[in-house]
């Protein structure tokens, strides 16, 4: 079984000096989008405020984690990296780029499952844990925190029941296999639980999955978020244990749909394009109010929140592209959050892997 393979963990450097605040402010990658100084001056300000939560003495603290986080990016979620090394598009310099740009972490995004079959126990191989090691490590040596994002939300949503064995078995391997990992490595249960798993079950599916991660991996920070593909609507729903102060409540953001999926066939709007977002009144209204309603949530509970994807469909005009990722990300800086922008490479595409270069308005 690929946890037991002996790839151990590495902490290539201290992640004592992580890049905070101060870094966030050079970057330069995301930051061709438009930024404006004073407002990210004021966001900086504005996080230094967040709320402080409540961890176990000796344990890192859920807020501050967040707060490390900063701004990230998901990346190799559609590499073929996971068929082959040699079939790999994302690079080692790419983590390198990453850091350069301003990032402070990654969020990898991993669909294990059609490698997982009964015949064997689930057990994920040791070529899938080589490439996961490689991943951390590059992150690592490029001090970008890491979130390991399980994104088999299509399956767990057409077949919950079925598919319950693979996501239960894929925790139990991975809590395992990382449990020595620095706590610049995170955990994300599942992306966007949807569809069949309904608010309710994934409830139930959430607390059997973390239960079977604190036996390994007590106090590591893992991020969980509410059903309807992490919805803020659906917030309310999410039941988390109380006592387990060391989450990481996450949300995604793409309203208007009709903006941010204009072209996407997946989402049924592949003809549907040329729909602008300018930022007017009443846009910059709805995103502050959605935002709101979250932060409230957020505040009840007293949780950390990581938009975990927001981004807009390559096909989008790109000023206003432009113009709206930097408006959510402010917003959420405004808040005291982390991001993680949708994607790299692939689609919704932020760096041209084949031209080497930035993605510019
Ligand atoms: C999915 C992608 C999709 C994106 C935006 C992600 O969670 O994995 O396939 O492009 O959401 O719809």
């Amino acid at each position: 079984m690929g946890s037991g393979s002996g790839l151990a963990w590495t902490c290539i450097q201290s992640f004592k000096n992580a890049a905070g605040f101060a870094n966030l402010a050079g970057m330069n990658g995301i930051a061709r989008l438009p930024l404006s100084s004073p407002t990210l001056l004021l966001a900086v300000v504005l996080m230094l405020a967040a709320p402080v939560g409540r961890a176990q003495p000796g344990t890192p603290n859920a807020f501050e984690q967040n707060r490390k986080l900063g701004r990230g990016v998901n990346i190799l979620g559609y590499d073929p990296i996971w068929r082959s090394r040699d079939q790999a598009r994302f690079q080692d310099q790419h983590f390198r780029l990453l850091k350069e740009a301003g990032f402070s972490s990654v969020r990898i995004n991993l669909q294990p499952f059609r490698r997982m079959n009964a015949a064997n126990g689930y057990a994920l191989s040791e070529s899938w844990f080589e490439v996961l090691d490689w991943a951390v490590r590059q992150a690592q040596a490029q001090n970008l925190r890491v979130i390991l994002d399980l994104h088999e939300y299509n399956s767990l949503g057409a077949d919950p029941v079925t598919n319950k064995v693979k996501f239960l078995a894929f925790w139990r391997q991975l809590s395992a296999h990382c449990q020595g990992a620095p706590d610049s490595v995170l955990f994300e249960v599942l992306n966007e639980p949807s569809r069949k798993l309904t608010p309710a079950l994934w409830n139930e599916y959430l607390a059997e999955a973390l239960a079977i991660i604190r036996e390994k991996n007590p106090t590591r920070t893992v991020i969980v978020g509410p059903a309807f593909w992490n919805s803020i609507d659906h917030l309310a729903e999410l039941e988390l244990p109380a006592a387990d102060r060391n989450l990481i409540v996450t949300i995604h953001y793409y309203t208007p749909m009709d903006f941010t999926h204009q072209g996407a066939a997946w989402a049924g709007r592949k003809d549907k394009l040329g729909v602008d977002w300018l930022g007017t009144e009443k846009e910059l209204g709805v995103l502050q109010g959605d935002f709101d309603k979250a932060a409230h949530w957020a505040k009840q509970h007293d949780r950390p929140i990581f938009i975990g994807e927001f981004g807009a469909y390559d096909k989008a005009p790109m000023e206003s592209r432009a113009r709206y990722l930097a408006s959510v990300a402010r917003a959420a800086e405004q808040r005291g959050w982390s991001w993680a922008y949708w994607q790299f490479d692939s689609d919704f595409i932020l760096y041209d892997i084949g031209r080497d270069a930035w993605i510019e308005p």
